[in-house]
């Protein structure tokens, strides 16, 4: 009986909800958060796995575990080689690696490679599911630029609970001019990755219950995994890879004495010339390179507003405390990259992406009307042809992420596209309508094709994803 009620008022209350949510402005004041408890812990730096020669092998093991993110309370986890979140692997241009991951989770998983320029059979979408006990061997031609990129599960239907508990972890390529740039390069003291996630704890203990419509909204920040962080800098220019991992969250990051800082890449690469913001939008999936420069001061911390409610929410990310003592090297140099633009005139092919929040066949949600079905090709897609993608939402805004190569966008809401977003982007972020301009270079076939979806992973899970071969 009470399954019945469920079913019958669950949707109704969850579209009333949605509607109140759009048919509001965005409050005013806003509503601060504060992590639980009140001391601060120093940032946990995953640590990196270097593959230095070509060939080289490399095994992660997905584990099940306990994590203490607050004293004397364990949350059930899930982690690569640890409990929670994976190494970071630093992988070089023109590597062939050998990459092996076995599952010991419980339940099926798969390893998807976000960001890498790999062929559909080793993308690791949800057509390549590893079996709970079993291993899958992936063998990875890195051919791209330095760039930062990130491995997660992709399974069709619990992918969201998956990353959730602590599956993800980064990936970063380097390249020759990476390592000849000058940027700081000393990975956790001067080259460091923030992996940015919300969790929602209760008692000091990370839960996930299914509150799918928005997508799951946590009430205290991780980064790597740290709740309350703080991190040592030294003095001068400091590099950060900032990757939201959070399944739903949008973050609106600035310093608290908003000062200025620099962004040097986007998702695939180094824009052509650092780009100075005071405020930087990072949306599920995305990952964005930036540059501050700390002078011998106060502790200084990184903030972020978020409007995924209809009342924006403060959060501190992290404090940041300058410390003379460390010795550090590295500059911001005036020309990263010389991407060339894509002609949107000589775009041979137009497809259109609708976001659906209901209303579709098949599921919840979808994209152009569908949910996603294991058993339908949305998309043929030719390669080395260039396209023009248009994706525009009539319902809220969403993180829209393609497989399989990087693209450039055209526009934003008409508008033309923002310095720091001009170049190489595997997340584009719609509130009306995106244009990006894509073409495909690797193959992805019927059994094993690339994926397009929200990087919201509850939509993603309810169908909002549509699958596209190349060839
Ligand atoms: Cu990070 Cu298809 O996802
Ligand atoms: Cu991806
Ligand atoms: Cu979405």
């Amino acid at each position: 009986m009470f399954t019945t009620i469920m079913k019958f008022y669950f949707p109704t209350f969850l579209s009333v909800v949605s509607f109140f949510i759009l048919s509001c402005d965005i409050d005013e004041d806003l509503i601060e958060i504060s992590n639980i408890g009140g001391e601060k812990s120093e940032l946990l730096i995953p640590e990196i796995i270097e593959m230095e020669g070509n060939e080289d092998a490399i095994e992660l093991v997905m584990q099940a575990g306990q994590t203490e993110f607050f004293e004397g309370t364990f949350s059930d986890t899930f982690g690569y080689n640890g409990h929670f979140l994976g190494p970071t692997l630093r992988v070089y241009k023109n590597q062939v690696i050998t990459l092996t991951t076995k599952n010991t989770i419980g339940e099926p998983s798969t390893i998807h490679k976000h960001g890498l320029h790999v062929p559909g059979n080793v993308d690791g979408g949800p057509h390549q599911p590893i079996a709970s006990g079993k291993s899958r061997v992936d063998v990875l031609n890195i051919n791209q630029e330095a760039s930062t990129n990130w491995y997660h599960p992709h399974l069709m239907g619990s992918n969201a609970e998956q990353v959730y508990k602590g599956l993800a972890g980064m990936m970063i390529v380097e390249d020759e001019k990476s390592l000849s740039l000058g940027l700081p390069d000393e990975y956790g003291l001067n080259d460091i990755p923030l992996i940015v996630q919300d969790r929602l704890f209760v008692d000091g203990k990370m839960t996930y219950t299914s509150d799918h419509r928005v997508g799951y909204l946590g009430n205290t920040i991780l980064v790597n995994g740290t709740p309350n962080a703080f991190k040592k800098v030294p003095i001068g220019w400091v590099r950060f890879r900032v990757l939201n991992a959070s399944n739903a969250r949008f973050y609106n990051f600035n310093f608290e004495d908003n000062r200025n800082f620099q962004v040097i890449a986007t998702e695939g690469g180094f824009l052509d010339r650092p780009v100075t913001v005071k405020n930087l939008e990072v949306w599920p999936g995305e990952r964005f390179e930036i540059m501050v420069n700390f002078s011998n001061s106060s502790s200084i911390k990184f903030m972020a507003i978020s409007n995924n409610r209809r009342q924006s929410e403060s959060f501190e990310i992290i404090e940041f405390r300058p410390d003379e003592s460390i010795s550090s090297q590295g500059e911001l140099p005036t020309q990263l990259n010389s991407i060339t633009p894509y002609d949107a005139s000589q775009a041979e092919n137009i497809r259109e992406f609708r976001f659906n929040m209901d209303g579709v066949e098949g599921g919840m949600m979808g994209i152009n009307g569908f949910a996603m079905n294991m058993k339908v090709i949305n998309e043929r897609v030719q390669k080395n042809i260039l396209e023009r993608w248009v994706i525009s939402s009539f319902d809220g805004k969403h993180p829209f992420h393609l497989h399989g190569t990087s693209f450039q966008i055209l526009s934003m809401d008409g508008n033309a596209v923002p310095l720091h977003e001009r170049g190489w982007k595997d997340v584009v972020k719609v509130n009306d309508e995106a244009e990006i301009l894509v073409r495909f270079e690797l193959e992805a076939d019927d059994d094993d094709p690339y994926m397009y979806h929200c990087h919201i992973l509850e939509h993603e899970d309810m169908g909002m994803m549509g699958q596209f071969t190349v060839q």
